[in-house]
């Protein structure tokens, strides 16, 4: 009887539930493991929080945000002594893989807990759409969804009172959501960290369609692009900065450079919470299925991930490579509808 863990690790994203039920249904179903779930990410592995996950426990969360299991940014290679401060947990509880629910950030400590002895099987979650050898994060859907739904509320408000008005959406150092959401909702101007567009070059953008009888317009930011000035951020527990706000900064430019009255909506922590669309529902618990196959079968070192229609598995390495940036091509598709 294999016994597996599982955990969630960085912030939270649509879908992890769906993951956690999916893992537990599919490993009891098989009949050859039993699964744990281990509380608060590292940080339940480092300090030995453990409770039992049978087909009761992950019962009624298919659709609900959040983790039952609870998240941190603790990091054992950050607050521990890697390997060493969960080798505890590990042997306490039979463990003979650990499921790891995570990011990027989450992905490499379990790749670097991997080459200590750790046996792992990774499954990638952000909103942010932005990890290697996977075509799909869960999660990303439902945020898409959200800033698509809060556009359609903004263009009609820009509209009424002939205003700019910047979209700010999460996506770290990618602008998937950014650009994703921008096609669905027809945003005037999308600016992404991986296309730096000067300000001066919006102002036109913007000053054209106004001319044109549309005296109102929509541009979407991501978080994470260069910010006009740079300012000392505040770090998280993982040592990551803590973004935000970036569209405060940009709004006061625009509006001078345009004459345009601008303003701004940050969409933050909406864009991560509440219910997963019925796409990340079915693709977290496709991952969570395969994640227990491979557990169950001693296949660690891999991540499960989306090519295609298909899941595959992939090795660890080639998930933790340098994340994705948004295809160029999808965003010279965007850049067709500016202005
Ligand atoms: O990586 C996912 C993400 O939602 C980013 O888009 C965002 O910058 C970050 O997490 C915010 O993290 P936190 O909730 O810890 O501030």
């Amino acid at each position: 009887m294999a016994v597996i863990g599982v955990l969630t690790a960085g912030g939270d994203c649509p879908g992890l539930n769906a993951v956690i039920r999916g893992v537990t249904a599919h490993a009891l179903q098989r009949g050859d493991s039993e699964v744990v779930g281990i509380l608060r990410g590292w940080e339940g592995l480092m300090e030995g929080v453990t409770i039992p996950l049978d087909r009761d426990a992950v019962r009624g969360i298919l659709g609900r945000g959040g983790t039952i299991l609870g998240t941190s940014r603790k990091d054992p290679y950050v607050h521990g002594d890697g390997y060493a401060s969960v080798s505890r947990t590990i042997q306490a509880n039979g463990l003979d893989v650990v499921v790891v629910i995570g990011g990027d950030g989450t992905l490499k400590t379990a790749l670097r807990l991997a080459d200590e002895g750790l046996p792992v099987v990774g499954v990638p979650k952000t909103i942010d759409n932005d990890i290697a050898a996977t075509d799909f994060t869960f999660g990303f859907d439902t945020a898409v969804q959200i800033a698509t739904d809060a556009i359609d509320r903004l263009t009609t408000t820009a509209e009424s009172h002939n205003r700019v008005i910047l979209v700010e959406v999460m996506g770290r150092t990618k602008g998937w959501i950014a650009t994703y959401a921008g096609i669905a909702g027809g945003a005037d101007a999308i600016l992404i960290p991986e296309v730096p567009v000067p300000l001066e070059e919006v102002a036109t953008i913007l000053r054209r369609r106004h001319r044109h009888g549309h005296a109102y317009s929509i541009v979407v930011v991501a978080e994470g692009i260069e910010p006009p000035v740079k300012t000392k951020r505040p770090k998280d527990l993982f040592g990551f900065e803590r973004l935000g706000g970036v569209a405060y900064q940009i709004a006061p430019i625009l509006e001078k450079l345009t004459g345009f009255e601008t303003r701004v909506t940050v969409l933050g922590h909406l864009q991560r919470g509440g219910t997963p669309t019925a796409f990340d529902r079915v693709l977290a618990t496709r991952l969570g299925a395969a994640a227990a196959n491979l557990a169950a079968e001693g296949k660690v070192r891999t991540m499960v991930a989306l090519r295609g229609s298909k899941i595959i598995a992939v090795t660890l390495d080639e998930g933790c490579a340098e994340v994705r940036g948004v295809d160029p091509e999808l965003y010279s598709v965007a850049r067709s509808f500016f202005g």
